[in-house]
C-alpha cells in the first residue's frame, strides 16, 4: 500500500469528522446528498489536466464527436485523438454529450426577503446547482436602504463561500442621484451590467413608472441591460385584499389575486416604456400566455426584449397551489404564480421557436417553516421555488427527450444564449479553445429521479418531487475541476470566482445608429414667422 493511500485511510475519518462538526454547527437541517469535500484525491487529476474522450461536443453552432482536453481551468484544445500521457485524468463519455455547465440567468441565494432569508445560501444552492450540472449563475444583489455599494458589499461577502462562478445583477429599489452615480459605479467598476426593477412587491421592492424611465434612460447610457419584474403591484395589492377579503386564505388565493392580466399589463407597459427610451429589455420569469404574447408582439415589430421563462413555469401547472396539504400547496407559491395549465406547453412552444431566449430558474427557496408564516394568509407565505438542481435535467426531458428542440439548441437555451447576453461569451458558454473549462457530461440514456430526499438544496420539500426523466448529467467540470461524478460531489468553499460582465453586449450595437436616425427624421424644430397680434 503506498504512502498515500495509508494517509487517506488514516485521516478520512478525522476530514469526515471535521466536516460533519462544521456542518452541524452552522445548519439546522441534514445536508441532504453531500458525500465529500475537498479530501478525495481520486477524481480529478492532481496535474489540472482532463482529457474527456470521444463524446459528442455540443456547442450552440455546432456538434461533432471530439475529444477535450483541459489544463488549468481553460481548454486547451478540442478535436479528434488526442494523445495524452499518465498525468491525466481520463474521462470516456463515448455515447454521451459534452456540453458547456448550465448558466442560471436568475437566482436569489442568501436574500432577505418577506421577513425571513432564503435557506439555499452560496455554499449550499451553489453545491445544488453544480450536481445539477449548472456551472455558473447570476444572482440579484438587493440594495441595502437603497444604497447600492453596502448592498454590493454585502453580497460580496455572502458569496465567500462560493463553490463555482458566478455574476451579479442588481435590483433598483428607489431613485437619486447618489443611485444613478452608483448605478455607474456598479458598471464601471464592479462588473455588473444589469440592473432589475420589480414592478411589484409594493410597499417594499416595487418601484413606479417614472422609476422605471429614469433607470431605462440610465441603463441604457451605461450599456447596461434593464431587468422587469412585470406584475402590476398596485393591482396585486388590491386583488389580494379582495380575495382575503372573501376569506380565502390559503395558498390557492395567491394564484386568485394575481391572474395573468397582471402580468400582461405589466409586461406591455415595461415594453412600451423601454420603446419610448429606444433602450433594450429582459423579462424574467415570463410565467403566462399574457406576458409571453406581449414579447413576440415587441419582437416582431423589431424590439430588442428577451424573455426569460422559468423552470417552474415551463414544467407546472397551479394545480399544487390548492393541495389540501398545506405545506404542499404552500411550497408552489411563487410570483408571478404558476399558471394554470396550457400556460406550460404554450411557454415551451414559445422557447422553441426563438419566441423565449433562454431559461432561468428564479432559485429562491423557503422551508417548510418559513413557508408556514403564512398559514391562515397567504399574502405573508414567502414567495419563491426551487429549481437550481432541477433545470439542465427537466428542460432535457421536457424540450429535447420530447423532441421540441435540438440537442444544440438545448446549449444555446441553457448556457451559450445567457453568455451572450450578459456579455461573457465565449469564455462561458462554449467548448471552445480558450474558454473556462465548465462542461456536463449528459448521458442520454440514463435517467434521474427528484426527491426532496436527495437533493443537494437545504430545502426540506421539492416542487418537482416525484418528478422522472432520460438524461442524466453525470459528470460535472467546473473551473477545471470534476466536481460531480459518480453520484459524489467534490467542493471547495471558497473556489468559486466572481465574474465581471462587461457592459454593451450586443444588445446595444446599432441602437446609437437607430437613435441618431430618430432624431434626424425629426421635423422640428419648425422656423416660424412671429405671431401676429
Ligand atoms: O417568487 C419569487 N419569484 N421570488 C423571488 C423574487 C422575485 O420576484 O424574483
Ligand atoms: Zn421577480
Ligand atoms: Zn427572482
Amino acid at each position: 500500500m503506498s504512502m498515500a493511500s495509508l494517509l487517506r485511510i488514516i485521516l478520512s475519518p478525522l476530514i469526515l469528522l471535521l466536516i460533519s462538526i462544521t456542518i452541524s454547527a452552522s445548519e439546522s437541517h441534514p445536508m441532504q446528498g453531500f458525500c465529500s469535500v475537498e479530501c478525495d484525491t481520486e477524481l480529478t487529476s492532481s496535474s489540472g489536466k482532463i482529457l474527456i474522450k470521444q463524446g459528442t461536443v455540443v456547442n450552440a453552432h455546432h456538434k461533432v464527436v471530439a475529444d477535450v482536453y483541459i489544463e488549468d481551468g481553460i481548454i486547451v484544445s478540442v478535436r479528434p485523438n488526442i494523445a495524452v500521457g499518465d498525468d491525466v485524468k481520463v474521462i470516456d463519455a463515448t455515447g454521451k454529450y459534452v456540453m458547456p455547465g448550465g448558466i442560471d440567468p436568475h437566482t436569489h441565494l442568501a436574500m432577505d426577503f418577506m421577513g425571513t432569508g432564503t435557506i439555499d445560501d452560496f455554499y449550499t444552492g451553489q453545491a445544488a446547482a453544480l450536481a445539477g450540472g449548472t456551472t455558473m449563475h447570476i444572482d440579484f444583489v438587493i440594495p441595502i436602504n437603497g444604497n447600492l455599494s453596502a448592498g454590493f458589499a454585502s453580497y460580496v461577502d455572502k458569496a465567500k463561500k462560493s463553490v463555482m462562478d458566478y455574476g451579479f445583477h442588481m435590483a433598483i429599489t428607489k431613485w437619486d442621484e447618489a443611485v444613478s452615480k452608483e448605478m455607474e459605479l456598479m458598471v464601471k467598476e464592479n462588473g455588473i451590467n444589469s440592473f432589475k426593477f420589480f414592478m411589484a412587491y409594493k410597499g417594499a421592492l416595487m418601484i413606479n413608472d417614472e422609476l422605471l424611465l429614469h433607470g431605462l434612460e440610465k441603463c441604457k447610457s451605461l450599456g447596461a441591460l434593464a431587468m422587469v419584474h412585470a406584475e402590476n403591484g398596485d393591482a396585486v395589492a388590491e386583488g389580494q385584499k379582495r380575495i382575503f377579503d372573501l376569506g380565502i386564505t390559503g395558498p390557492e388565493g395567491h394564484a386568485l389575486s394575481r391572474p395573468p392580466v397582471l402580468e400582461g399589463e405589466a409586461t406591455a407597459r415595461a415594453i412600451r416604456l423601454a420603446s419610448f427610451i429606444n433602450a433594450p429589455l429582459y423579462v424574467v420569469h415570463v410565467m403566462s400566455i399574457d406576458a409571453m404574447e406581449e414579447i413576440a408582439k415587441a419582437r416582431k415589430s423589431g424590439q430588442r426584449v428577451i424573455g426569460e421563462p422559468v423552470v417552474s413555469g415551463l414544467t407546472l401547472d397551479e394545480s399544487g397551489l390548492w393541495d389540501s396539504d398545506f405545506t404542499t400547496a404552500a411550497k408552489y407559491v411563487m410570483s408571478p404564480p404558476i399558471r394554470k395549465t396550457g400556460h406550460d406547453k404554450a411557454l415551451q412552444d414559445a422557447l422553441a421557436t426563438g419566441i423565449l431566449q433562454l431559461v432561468g430558474t428564479d432559485h429562491c427557496t423557503f422551508n417548510s417553516t418559513q413557508k408556514a408564516f403564512g398559514y391562515g394568509d397567504f399574502r405573508k407565505i414567502p414567495n419563491g421555488v426551487n429549481g437550481i438542481e432541477e433545470r439542465m435535467h427537466l428542460i432535457w426531458e421536457t424540450m429535447v427527450e420530447s423532441g421540441k428542440i435540438s440537442v444544440t439548441d438545448y446549449v444555446r437555451i441553457t448556457s451559450t444564449e445567457c453568455a451572450k447576453i450578459f456579455n461573457i461569451y465565449p469564455r462561458k458558454g462554449a467548448i471552445l479553445e480558450g474558454s473556462d473549462a465548465d462542461i456536463i457530461v449528459l448521458n442520454p440514456n440514463a435517467s434521474f429521479r427528484i426527491s426532496a430526499i436527495s437533493h443537494h438544496s437545504r430545502s426540506d420539500t421539492n416542487v418537482y418531487e416525484g418528478k422522472t426523466g432520460k438524461g442524466k448529467v453525470e459528470v460535472t467540470i467546473s473551473g477545471g475541476r470534476v466536481v460531480w461524478e459518480e453520484g459524489n460531489l467534490k467542493i471547495t468553499s471558497g473556489s468559486g470566482k466572481y465574474i465581471k460582465m462587461p457592459p454593451f453586449s450586443y444588445l446595444f450595437d446599432g441602437i446609437d445608429k437607430a437613435d441618431a436616425a430618430y432624431l434626424a427624421s425629426l421635423r422640428s424644430p419648425v422656423h416660424r414667422t412671429a405671431a401676429t397680434y
